[in-house]
């Protein structure tokens, strides 16, 4: 009789937050909470105040050199990051700042791919520069502008990566991820009635030819992107004029 392996662990994130309870919040709903609670991955939040040492339960202190706000300190960091990753040593450390390396898809299907990911949220005005670097920690940031902390941030690199393991999302997830990953915008969805308020759906999508739907909607995709993502769309490599330059906001 041979032994049965052991499943495997699933997909592990860990949250080092001075506000716990914000987590699992809207990712304990909808597909991520189900699959939280199926166990196809898992989320311990770990109060950083938890480690603080002082008899104050200090966490933060005034930023050397002057100047507003207060600063996250590098000791109560540390052992918070060091009793997250006993729990699973070989996850990425990522914190999140406004100042990160901009999130994504490439970065959140690599994070999904791995086996999970241990998460620091700043607060105040940031964090110790020593333990960033002396953990390696990767700054990560959601967009070009600021929150008044790494929680919400945190929410949506979770989301991002666990609608892409396995048994989350099916074919649907893979499917949009694919057009995305293909450096396009999505192309824009209809459904019935095909009458609405005196709008009609675009007939091609009516048309039962598969050839001209799929056409259709790689020439949307190719518009939308050229429109309102110039930077992808350069980074697409189509520098070749397009049958519908002129055509777009014309109005
Ligand atoms: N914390 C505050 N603003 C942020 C942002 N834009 N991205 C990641 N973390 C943040």
């Amino acid at each position: 009789m041979t032994a049965a392996s052991p499943p495997p662990s699933p997909w592990q994130a860990s949250v080092l937050t001075l506000f716990p309870e914000m987590f699992p919040g809207p990712l304990g709903q909808s597909l991520a909470g189900r699959a939280l609670r199926e166990g196809r991955w898992g989320l311990d939040a770990i109060d950083i105040r938890g480690f603080a040492t002082d008899r104050h339960r200090s966490v933060d202190d005034t930023p050397c050199g002057g100047g507003a706000g207060m600063v996250l300190r590098p000791d109560v960091v540390d052992a918070a990051c060091a009793a997250a990753l006993a729990a699973g040593p070989d996850r990425p450390l990522v914190v999140l700042t406004p100042r990160g390396v901009p999130l994504d898809q490439r970065m959140v299907r690599g994070f999904a791919e791995g086996p999970g990911v241990v998460l620091l949220c700043g607060r105040f005005e940031g964090i110790d520069q020593r333990v960033i670097e002396a953990r390696g920690m990767l700054e990560v940031s959601i967009g070009d502008y600021v929150l008044s902390g790494g929680e919400p941030a945190a929410l949506v690199l979770l989301d991002a990566c666990v609608r892409l393991l396995p048994g989350v999302m099916g074919a649907a997830a893979s499917g949009e991820e694919e057009s995305f990953s293909a450096g396009l915008l999505e192309y824009p969805h209809y459904t019935r009635p095909t009458q609405w308020n005196g709008l009609a759906v675009p007939p091609v999508l009516l048309s039962g030819n598969h050839a001209e739907v799929a056409r259709w909607r790689r020439e949307q995709a190719e518009m939308l992107t050229r429109t309102r993502r110039p930077d992808l769309w350069a980074r697409h490599g189509s520098a070749t004029p397009h049958a519908l330059d002129g055509q777009v906001n014309a109005a």
